[in-house]
């Protein structure tokens, strides 16, 4: 079991790069199985849910080179269907992707399991829906579930009743090569969905609307490989920037996403946060934090993902703020072990009060999901004292080079086995 050893009170001062995107990365590599030939992948974050998405890759015969850390190259000349240790499948929500990936190649997918971070339940029935719109049957067998299409899958009109970000991106990628046109309402429009339809469009697809609530594709008959770069992480972003306001430090985060980061900047600056953005970077110095309200909603809206690290930062300003979950039925889990480091905070259903002018003490905690993780390390970072937290496998899921990062920046913080 890995932990991390913080001892808190350091002012965070310097300059971090932004990586690639997570949720993007894991949906390209996963695509590619769609395509044919080589895909060159730029700016990859050497994170573990990457390393499962490579793994993955490999056990369906897919030829994976590592050519640096952020550079990934995937040849799928030797793909072939098989089944994929569930064990492997549940660690991550992605693996979802592969029913969109191995319906259009091999028009049979008995791969439907998926896992990731436990927000209560996160079905896929949406998922599956849209692969029944374009032509899958869906069938219970005594080994699991099965979607089949032998014909291959058509085009056809999908419309979700809520916005889900994997159920788009599935869509996408089933019917980048159906036979004829897919219309995909009430679409989520985050940027890692922008992201995946630039990436099959540079493969040969033709899918217009991304970002919007309407999307069209055009099925294609083949895909071929190509160069391509993620784009850079909003949430790792946001994240270092709650660290700077946290410790009263000076950090800016290079290549970031400033526009994708609207609603979250939005917030802080009604904080209080002393913030400065250019085209690529955000800068921020030290503030003083006044009490604020903000529920989570799909892109453009509050990012459910900058939650746990949020509530952190409101519990230091200077009086009582609300935080309302809106995109997962329980995102509380890790309201027990911030508490054991002082948090106060109060949940009615799925609105958070939270308790200002907290003075953190370290503790021994440990992560219970993957922005909860970031959230603890929020707190020890500003805490009096040392702190231990333990399970960070589930922050390293997410964030590369985590430790690094931070001790680049002054924090004193070391990684124990
Ligand atoms: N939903 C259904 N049925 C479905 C699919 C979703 O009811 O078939 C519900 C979910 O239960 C949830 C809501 O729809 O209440 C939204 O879920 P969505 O499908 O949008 O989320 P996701 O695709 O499972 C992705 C990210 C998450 C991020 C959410 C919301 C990836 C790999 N994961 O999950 O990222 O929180 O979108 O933005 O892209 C993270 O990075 O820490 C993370 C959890």
């Amino acid at each position: 079991m890995e932990s991390y050893i913080i001892n808190g009170g350091v002012k965070l001062k310097g300059k971090i790069p932004i990586q690639g995107s997570k949720n993007s990365s894991v949906a390209v590599l996963i695509a590619a199985l769609i395509t044919e030939g080589t895909t060159e992948f730029h700016g990859i974050p050497d994170i573990s849910d990457v390393s499962d998405c490579i793994t993955i890759l490999q056990c369906l015969g897919c030829n994976v080179e590592i050519i640096d850390k952020s550079v990934i190259r995937v040849n799928t000349a030797g793909a072939e269907n098989g089944k994929i240790p569930d064990e492997l499948l549940c660690r991550m929500r992605a693996s979802s992707y592969l029913i969109g990936a191995l319906l259009s190649k091999f028009g049979i997918c008995d791969n439907i399991i998926s896992g990731g971070c436990d927000f209560g339940s996160r079905p896929l029935d949406l998922h599956i829906l849209a692969m029944e719109k374009l032509g899958a049957k869906y069938a219970q067998t005594e080994y699991g579930e099965l979607l089949s299409a032998p014909q291959g899958l058509h085009g056809g009109e999908i419309s979700f009743p809520v916005r889900t970000v994997g159920g788009t991106i599935n869509a996408m990628i089933a019917s980048a090569k159906a036979d004829g046109i897919t219309i995909i309402r009430g679409a989520a429009c985050e940027p890692h969905i922008s992201d995946v339809a630039l990436f099959l469009n540079r493969c040969g697809a033709d899918i217009r609307g991304a970002g919007s609530d309407t999307i069209v594709i055009h099925g294609v008959k083949k895909l071929h490989g190509c160069n391509f770069t993620v784009c850079s992480d909003m949430i790792e972003a946001g994240t270092f920037i709650t660290y700077s306001l946290l410790t009263g430090g000076d950090i800016t985060c290079n290549n970031a996403p400033v526009s994708q980061l609207g609603a979250f900047i939005e917030l802080i600056k009604d904080m209080g946060a002393n913030i400065e953005t250019g085209d690529n970077s955000v800068r921020v110095r030290p503030s003083a934090l006044t009490p604020s309200s903000i529920y989570t909603a799909p892109y453009p809206g509050f990012p459910t993902d900058l939650h746990p690290q949020t509530a952190v930062l409101m519990s230091l300003a200077d009086g009582n703020s609300e935080l309302l979950e809106t995109v997962f039925e329980n995102r509380f889990r890790y309201l027990e072990p911030l508490r054991s480091l002082g948090l106060k905070a109060e949940v009615c259903g799925s609105k958070l009060t939270i308790f200002g002018n907290t003075v953190y003490k370290g503790g021994k905690v440990s992560a219970t999901d993957l922005r909860g993780g970031a959230a603890l390390v929020g707190a020890a970072l500003c805490a009096v004292g040392t702190s231990v937290i333990n399970e960070v496998s589930y922050i390293e899921r997410g964030y590369s080079g985590f430790v690094n990062k931070l001790r680049a920046l002054g924090a004193d913080i070391t990684a124990h086995k």
